[in-house]
């Protein structure tokens, strides 16, 4: 996953990418994320300001969506499903593992890790999945978890 620090010129083409329209806030807001990795407080007043909505309707919907980060993510991104087909073959069991071999709990990071659920990766014919750094893994057991969690620093 490459972000990039905050920009407000960066940030303001993608909000002109989306007209500058106040209802595309959700789809701007995944923009942001994706582009630089959370969202800041500079960037809720810009967001506000250019979509012409009141702060705290940004930070509302913000706060709504646990995807939109509001602090930086750790050096890697780990997410587990936790959808149907991936919790019938374990995946909260993984996602106990995964808190304890990691040291953070869910939707938390360290300087190292971001650990967050999913809600399907479109892998359920291989459940449980998960995704690290946006790759995705199929039948992770917890031993496997720990495999790929160990060469997180080869696979960027
Ligand atoms: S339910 Fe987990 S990948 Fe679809």
């Amino acid at each position: 996953m490459t972000t990039q620090p905050y920009d407000k010129q960066v940030a303001s083409d993608i909000i002109a990418g989306f007209n500058a329209r106040p209802e595309m806030l959700v789809q701007v807001l995944v923009a942001f994320v994706e582009r630089f990795g959370w969202i800041t407080d500079a960037a809720i007043r810009q967001l506000a300001a250019e979509l012409n909505l009141s702060r705290a309707d940004v930070h509302g919907v913000v706060s709504y969506y646990h995807d939109f980060r509001t602090s930086p993510p750790g050096k890697h991104v780990v997410k587990i499903c936790e959808a149907e087909a991936c919790q019938s073959m374990g995946s909260r069991e993984l996602s106990k593992h995964a808190q304890k071999s990691l040291g953070v709990a869910m939707h938390e990071s360290n300087d190292d890790v971001t650990l967050e659920p999913v809600y399907c990766l479109g892998n359920c014919a291989c459940s449980p999945a998960i995704m690290v750094d946006g790759k995705t893994f199929g039948r992770v057991s917890t031993n496997r978890f720990d495999e790929i969690v160990a060469s997180m620093d080869e696979t960027r």
